[in-house]
């Protein structure tokens, strides 16, 4: 039986559908998924010692060498915090010892003025100078020169896309049947101004995090935010529209998800869904009518295109080609222009975290959240300058782009997406390398790239020299479609794939892989989870999404889609062993309240503070059938505020251990 589909993030999957990957790529179709030797197979690999690499969280530790670790099984007490029953209630929960405050409210002020949150009377003006909606990514920046690093610096948020059911009184929900019949030009611009990212300054006032009012630093940045296109897709035809004929200045960036935090100080925002806010029907015989169809263009899941031309496919073809890039900012100036660096490629960006290659070359792993879509890797052609911030300004728009193919023997490639290689010929389409970058997805579906089950965080661990790939489900995967690394047809809860890179070098083209753990109740033995023995009936969780690697080398994940319907808990955030014995168990230490799910999470780089974002409380869970429309009026919860007539917002949470330490100890 199909659900009403009430959710925008539930509106996000039945979407996906429309811009499957429809190439035949190996499936490795006949392949039973199988385990191998893992410790034979690393052995082959030479893993050895992971030397000189920078944890890219650590601005203050830019130019230092992490401690030279290899992979040993760590003590028993990974986690030692007591586990969090698991559970779904209007409220957030974390862990015992732990305080967990909220830090910053969508409609809280941002930049020096802004007018108070009057969710009645909003207007775009007032939230292009308040915190956005649905806070997703975070990133934390020591401040320079701080006494205490750890205690006062810049958070960076990404406002990844709007609820118009659960934001705007009296409407409802708008897309489909509604024909965003109750959407006027005045909404539509609260939207824009509702979306992109937020950068504030933060500070440890008394034990406890504040966000600095009128922070000369404070920035909003919008759905038209002017910005810049630059690497070798900038300035090509492809990219040109009637507002902007040099294809270089595009304006704003939308749905805005996970990112990464560069060894230079610079915050990476990925745009992910971008199809979702195009509508209208391309001309006829128009050449974009492939790589639009491959990217799911028209999404129709917002009213923008009949306000604003550029939204619409009728009138201007190649605006959808100016979004779907990382974004650079540089948050500690306010002026500069965000950079879509197009060098790493265009597709349902979900993240972008990175490491440190052996010879100091930056390598970025990056999720493409599409069901059957693919796992991507950037590595820059120049060495990081870690004693010059300045001379890394240009440094992502020259590299190579990479996605990967998992073979069933446990081993797999990194296939680079460069024109003129392989199958990347005029024969096939592409006349030069901003071809090939616009049509990312074709062009890695022509190299034989491993068809995933949605991608979403790929994270790097320093300490380790392992990487691990978050998958978050693929309902339709087929029986004779699974492979080894998508092993389960109907992947309901999802998986994750850990991936060595040969010799612990992040930039080593070949790679050693193995599921980590297959996610899920593991009682119910039709679902086939395989979390270990010791993880508790809290501990097991569905559909990993955002991951967070601390500074001691340790894995959280956040998870999107768990519900009362669904898994009879709420979203939240789990430890996850990796190492030794306890490998392959959960643990759970924070839940949000209904509807939500978590993304954000982000380590101070002491761990004092784990950051995190509780996205769209108070959605309707399409998984519970009793469950009704949630809305302005009638929403699901009231979190954070509970006031009566308030609708739930979403909001950043910083979590601290009671008494200081690192969080989760
Ligand atoms: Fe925006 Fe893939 O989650
Ligand atoms: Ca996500
Ligand atoms: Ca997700």
């Amino acid at each position: 039986m199909t659900q009403p589909i009430s959710s925008r993030s539930q509106q996000a999957e039945a979407a996906e559908d429309v811009g499957s990957n429809a190439s035949a790529n190996p499936s490795l179709g006949e392949v039973v998924a199988h385990r191998f030797d893992r410790r034979g197979l690393l052995g082959a690999l030479a893993v050895g010692a992971i030397s000189a690499v920078v944890a890219p969280r650590a601005l203050a530790a830019a130019g230092t060498a992490a401690s030279t670790t290899q992979a040993s099984a760590p003590a028993a007490e990974t986690f030692p915090f007591r586990e969090l029953p698991a559970g779904a209630d209007e409220r957030h929960h974390v862990a015992d010892g732990h305080d967990a405050e909220i830090l910053i409210r969508w409609g809280d002020p941002v930049l020096p003025g802004a007018p108070a949150f009057d969710p009645r009377a909003q207007t775009a003006a007032a939230q292009a100078m308040q915190f956005g909606y649905n806070n997703d990514f975070l990133g934390y920046f020591p401040m320079p020169g701080a006494a205490d690093p750890a205690a006062h610096g810049l958070l960076v948020v990404n406002h990844e896309y709007t609820n118009e059911e659960l934001m705007f009184p009296g409407l409802g929900r708008q897309e489909g049947k509604a024909a965003f019949a109750g959407m006027t030009r005045d909404l539509v611009d609260i939207e824009m101004a509702a979306h992109g990212g937020s950068v504030i300054e933060v500070r440890k006032v008394d034990g406890r995090w504040r966000v600095v009012p009128d922070s000369g630093f404070a920035r909003r940045i919008t759905a038209t935010t002017p910005m810049r296109l630059s690497g070798p897709a900038a300035g090509t035809e492809r990219l040109r529209t009637a507002a902007d004929p040099e294809g270089r200045h595009p304006l704003g960036m939308i749905n805005n998800c996970a990112g990464g935090v560069t060894p230079w100080g610079t915050w990476l925002s990925c745009e992910e869904n971008i199809n979702y806010y195009f509508r209208g029907r391309l001309p006829e015989g128009s050449p974009e009518a492939r790589n639009h169809k491959r990217l799911g263009l028209p999404g129709n899941l917002y009213a923008w295109g009949r306000f604003h031309d550029r939204f619409d496919l009728g009138r201007e073809p190649n605006e959808p080609n100016r979004f779907g890039w990382v974004v650079e900012i540089d948050p500690f100036d306010p002026a500069s222009v965000p950079v879509k660096r197009t060098a790493m490629g265009r597709f349902k960006h979900e993240g972008a975290a990175g490491a440190l290659a052996r010879d100091g070359r930056y390598v970025v792993f990056q999720g493409d959240d599409e069901r059957f879509d693919y796992v991507y890797r950037f590595v820059t052609e120049a060495a990081v300058d870690t004693a010059n911030r300045a001379a890394n300004r240009d440094i992502l728009d020259r590299g190579t782009l990479s996605a990967a193919r998992f073979d069933a023997d446990g081993r797999g490639a990194w296939l680079p997406l460069v024109f003129g290689q392989g199958p990347l010929t005029p024969e096939n389409g592409f006349r030069d390398q901003a071809d090939v970058l616009v049509e990312t997805r074709r062009a890695a579906d022509l190299l034989g790239a491993t068809r995933m089950d949605r991608p979403e965080d790929v994270e790097a661990n320093p300490k380790t020299g392992k990487v691990y790939v978050m998958l978050t489900n693929n309902k339709s995967r087929k029986a004779d479609a699974v492979d080894a690394a998508n092993p389960r047809p109907d992947n309901r809860f999802g998986h994750i794939v850990e991936m060595s890179p040969e010799g612990g070098d992040f930039a080593a083209n070949a790679f050693a892989w193995e599921v980590l753990v297959r996610c899920g109740d593991p009682s119910v033995a039709a679902v086939g989870a395989t979390f270990s023995s010791a993880t508790t009936k809290d501990g097991w969780f569905g559909m990993p999404d955002n991951c967070a690697v601390d500074g001691q080398g340790r894995l959280w994940v956040s998870t999107d889609g768990n519900s009362r319907g669904k898994t009879g808990r709420a979203d939240g955030i789990w430890a996850m062993e990796t190492e030794g014995e306890r490998r392959g168990t959960g643990k759970h230490f924070f839940q949000v309240p209904v509807g939500a799910e978590m993304c954000g999470p982000y380590f101070t780089p002491d761990d004092t503070t784990f950051f995190v974002a509780v996205q769209h409380p108070g959605e309707a869970d399409e998984e519970d059938p009793n469950a009704a429309p949630a809305t302005f009026e009638q929403p699901a919860t009231r979190w954070p505020d509970f006031e009566p007539g308030t609708p739930p917002r979403p909001s950043v949470v910083a979590i601290t251990r009671r008494g200081g330490g690192r969080v989760g100890t």
